[in-house]
């Protein structure tokens, strides 16, 4: 199993370095894992002129699955569009075809006091969030800067989803929640745009293939309130690339820290890209206090959902849980009694747990 790593930027190598380790980890117990490095983002940038370089985009195509830190910082952020470093993550997706985004929100016991929330409002989440991720206004066309009639400048993107994109993600959302509640939440803004309303049509007919399901549908500023109201309410939701964007930092915050949150992008044919949900947090980057359990809970994902390897990917997340029982915590989960370790403590303590 060939894995393409690509670290990034900030964070990224830091967080990427410790889920490596327990990726080689589980090597030695018998997991036929190969590894290769590619530069990528705002590496990719400085190293080829292009934050998704040709041979790096060669690897992670050629690869079983690919591996992402993070990528962006300040130092690339007044490039032109298509170099910044968030360009890279964007065109790997659409040129792996990942379409499905899976970003579980599940709130370790051993966190509960770590959430802003209140305990018996978060206490046992597990709410799946599925993020259309290949469409929507962040590839929509037209896009740009013009001068409108009146000579003023004016800046434009497109929302725009056509009818496959929405019934294949439809499909992941309702073949989701078979394997999990079965109730399953579409989150769209059909009381004001095009877009959504046709979304909800498509979902709706969709349904139809799965009476089992209790659909509901909800607005998206509704749902951003309910998730902090009561996020218990949800087992899968699904929504469009933006929209889940948004829904899914402030799930996280759900479990504790956005550090926890891992996610899979995944194509129709079971490969996919895994990598933590929040970004390279230039703010703490070289600090070694970055938390690297969302990365390592990736791996647990590629494991699942690429190599069909439940019970090692079981192991990871068993291993996490061991180390948050045992008082493990990084900074950002700020918790009274806690052993506070680093990035590279963390990553030992998850290593020694399995
Ligand atoms: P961010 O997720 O990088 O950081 C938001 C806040 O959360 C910061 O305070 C950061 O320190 C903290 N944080 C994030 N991950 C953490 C971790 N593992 N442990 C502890 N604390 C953590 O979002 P931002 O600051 O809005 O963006 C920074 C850069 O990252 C930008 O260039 C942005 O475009 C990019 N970004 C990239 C990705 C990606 O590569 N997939 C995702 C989101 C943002
Ligand atoms: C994410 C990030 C990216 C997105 C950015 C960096 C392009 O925020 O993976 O959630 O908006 O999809
Ligand atoms: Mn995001």
């Amino acid at each position: 199993m060939k894995i393409a790593v690509l670290a990034g930027d900030g964070i990224g190598p830091e967080i990427v370095g410790q889920a490596l380790k327990v990726l080689r980890r589980l090597a030695e117990d018998g997991l036929k894992l190969e590894f290769e490095e590619a530069p990528f983002g705002g590496a990719g940038f400085d190293a080829h002129g292009d934050p998704l370089p040709a041979s790096t985009l060669k690897l992670a195509k050629e690869a079983d699955a690919v591996l992402c830190g993070a990528v962006g910082g300040p130092k690339y952020d007044a490039l032109p569009r298509a170099q910044r470093p968030e360009q890279g993550i964007l065109r790997i997706r659409k040129e792996l075809g990942l379409f499905a985004n899976l970003r579980p929100a599940v709130l370790y016991p051993e966190l509960v006091q770590a959430s802003t929330l209140k305990p018996e409002v978060v206490s046992g989440l597990d709410l799946m969030i599925i993020r259309e991720l290949t469409g929507d206004i962040y590839f929509g066309e037209p896009r740009g800067r013009r001068d409108n009639a009146r000579g003023e400048k004016e800046g434009y993107d497109t929302m725009l989803y056509s009818e496959p994109e929405i019934r294949r993600i439809a499909e992941v959302g309702f073949q989701t929640a078979m394997k999990r509640g079965k109730k399953l939440c579409s989150v769209d803004k059909e009381n004001v745009l095009e877009t959504s309303r046709f979304w909800r049509e498509i979902v709706i007919d969709v349904a139809k293939k799965y009476p089992e399901v209790a659909l509901s549908h909800m607005y998206v500023d509704n749902a951003a309130m309910q998730l902090v109201r009561n996020p218990k309410q949800f087992d899968v939701i699904v929504t469009g690339n933006i929209f889940g964007d948004i829904l899914s930092d402030e799930a996280s915050m759900l479990t504790g820290s956005i550090g926890m949150l891992p996610s899979a992008s995944l194509n129709s044919g079971g490969g996919g890209l895994y990598e933590p949900i929040h970004g390279s947090a230039p703010d703490i980057a070289g600090k070694n206090i970055a938390n690297p359990l969302a990365t390592i809970l990736s791996t647990a994902m590629m494991l699942r959902y690429t190599f069909n390897k439940d019970e090692w990917a079981y192991r990871i997340e068993a291993a996490v849980k061991n180390v948050l029982a045992a008082g493990y915590r990084t900074p950002d989960i700020d918790e009274a009694g806690a052993k506070k370790v680093g990035t590279v403590e963390m990553g030992d303590a998850v290593v020694a747990a399995l």
